[in-house]
């Protein structure tokens, strides 16, 4: 499948098959995301790969209440925790460089990307989870002091047909040399 393909006709998936997700196709998805580009090349993210069923069970109560992704994080075989070394990306010699501060959640919000276009490139299902307990989920997988928790992915094979969620028109999102200029 080609990028455009990949981009055009990814959706978010929240019911998954009970079926293994092939270790070369955690491997690949993987990849993708180390692939990314990143600020200085800083590689600030960090993956935690989950298939232990009752820490996806913890996972899924860290998510908030209501969430529609809740069942998909126990129903997946496998969740991949998006997390980030703060202090890096958007830092020069130690100080912010400019008026965003920490860049982590772009940086990893792009390696995420890359990874959730490639799972779906291979057949299989993600959907990005934010609306998350990060404090909650950092105690989970113990992450230590530095690193933060930014998202979630479950993975693994769609048992559902994603509803088509519509987007914005060019003519509504984009502007030609100035902004508001159509
Ligand atoms: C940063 C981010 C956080 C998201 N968090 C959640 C979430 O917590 N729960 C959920 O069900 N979907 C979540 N989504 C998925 C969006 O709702 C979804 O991408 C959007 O509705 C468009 O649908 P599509 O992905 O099928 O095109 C999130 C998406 C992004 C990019």
């Amino acid at each position: 499948m080609d990028v455009m393909q990949a981009i055009r006709e990814r959706r978010s998936v929240r019911h998954y098959k009970p079926d293994p997700v092939k270790q070369e196709d955690l491997q690949a998805v993987l990849e993708a995301a180390r692939c990314a580009p990143s600020w200085a090349n800083t590689q600030c993210w960090r993956f935690v790969v989950v298939r232990d069923p009752a820490t996806k069970a913890r996972l899924a109560g860290a998510l908030n209440p209501g969430n529609p992704a809740t069942a998909a994080i126990t129903e997946a075989p496998v969740v991949i925790a998006a997390c980030a070394e703060t202090g890096k990306a958007g830092f020069k010699r130690g100080e912010v460089c400019t008026d965003k501060g920490d860049w982590f959640m772009f940086d990893v919000g792009i390696a995420m990307q890359n990874l959730v276009l490639a799972a779906w490139s291979l057949g299989l299902g993600t959907v990005h989870v934010g609306l998350v307990d990060a404090k909650k989920a950092a105690e989970i997988l113990e992450l230590p002091p530095g690193i933060v928790f930014v998202e979630m992915t479950p993975l693994g094979y769609p048992n559902e047909q994603p509803r088509i969620v519509p987007r914005k028109e060019l003519s509504e999102i984009v502007f030609y040399d100035k902004y508001g200029r159509r």
